[in-house]
């Protein structure tokens, strides 16, 4: 349905999960992905797959820590030589662990915001001369926590609200670079490693999908086919969005569920 062929897309955190999931749409769209992520191993893999899912492309991987600035400028460096510009930037690196905050050491939250959110800065910052490039769009992966206060992700809930707020802030400022920015904010999507951290077990997932509006939990697919819309000229006039992939969990089910799972997770 949507066509990337010879487009650049750039994944970061792209090596599993939501962001993998996007990595190999695109490149079944036809794109020439580059994937960041900090493991060499996992990295490899990830490549492996998209080579297999579109060989037309040399698909490529690079390895940095989206916290530390000098890193980052390295990698870009690295990717400017490799793609020279960027059609698509998809900002995907999170942490997360679950910790009340009482009990959450100074450093552990300053980690999840350096991740999250410092990180997404260093990112669209150093990506912003490769886009201007061309136009190029940038999504932001968010989390349901940046509307929604949840016990033990007082971390991630002031993260993900100031990833949101980079991405009205950018769409603002870059808008007349003809830049769009927008953010998903996935629900709860099976088999990533988000998900099952925050519901370690099948019933707390089913749980979870029962509080689904429409039933069931999200597949990475889900959120691939919005990150194709968000990149594509049907969405031209799209920037500064905030948009919930979720079968309707942000609703109102999800306080409930994540209070649910707060509570056993002290059992
Ligand atoms: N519970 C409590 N504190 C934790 C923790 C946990 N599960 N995991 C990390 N921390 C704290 C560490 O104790 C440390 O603080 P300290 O110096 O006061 O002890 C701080 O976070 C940094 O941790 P560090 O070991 O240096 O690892 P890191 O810098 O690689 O941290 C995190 C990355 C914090 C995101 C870590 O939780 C992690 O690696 N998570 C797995 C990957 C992940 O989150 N994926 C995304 C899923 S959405």
């Amino acid at each position: 349905m949507f066509d990337y062929h010879n487009k650049h897309v750039l994944v970061i955190g792209g090596t599993s999960g939501i962001n993998l999931g996007i990595a190999t749409a695109f490149a079944q769209a036809g794109a020439r992905v580059v994937v960041v992520g900090r493991n060499h191993d996992k990295i490899n893999e990830a490549v492996e797959h998209l080579q297999q899912t579109n060989p037309n492309h040399q698909h490529l991987g690079v390895s940095f820590d989206v916290r530390n600035l000098e890193d980052v400028k390295a990698g870009f460096s690295q990717i400017a030589a490799m793609l020279g510009h960027i059609d698509v930037l998809i900002s995907g690196a999170a942490g997360n662990f679950p910790a009340l905050a009482e009990s959450m050491s100074e450093n552990g939250f300053k980690a999840v915001m350096d991740i999250d959110l410092l990180g997404s800065f260093h990112v669209l910052k150093q990506a912003l001369p490769l886009l201007q490039l061309v136009k190029g769009n940038i999504i932001q992966i968010s989390a349901p926590q940046a509307n929604i206060a949840m016990a033990m992700q007082a971390h991630v809930c002031a993260a993900k609200a100031g990833v949101d707020m980079l991405t009205k802030s950018l769409a603002l400022e870059w808008g007349s670079k003809g830049i769009r920015v927008n953010s998903i904010i996935p629900g709860p999507i099976a088999n990533t490693e988000g998900f099952n951290r925050l519901a370690p077990t099948a019933e707390l997932q089913q749980e979870v999908a029962a509080s689904v509006p429409l039933q069931r939990n999200g597949d990475t697919k889900d959120i691939a086919n919005m990150a194709l819309f968000l990149a594509s000229p049907l969405a031209s006039y799209v920037t500064g969005a905030i948009i919930p992939v979720d079968g309707g969990w942000s609703l109102g089910g999800v306080s409930t569920a994540m209070a649910l799972l707060a509570q056993k997770s002290q059992q």
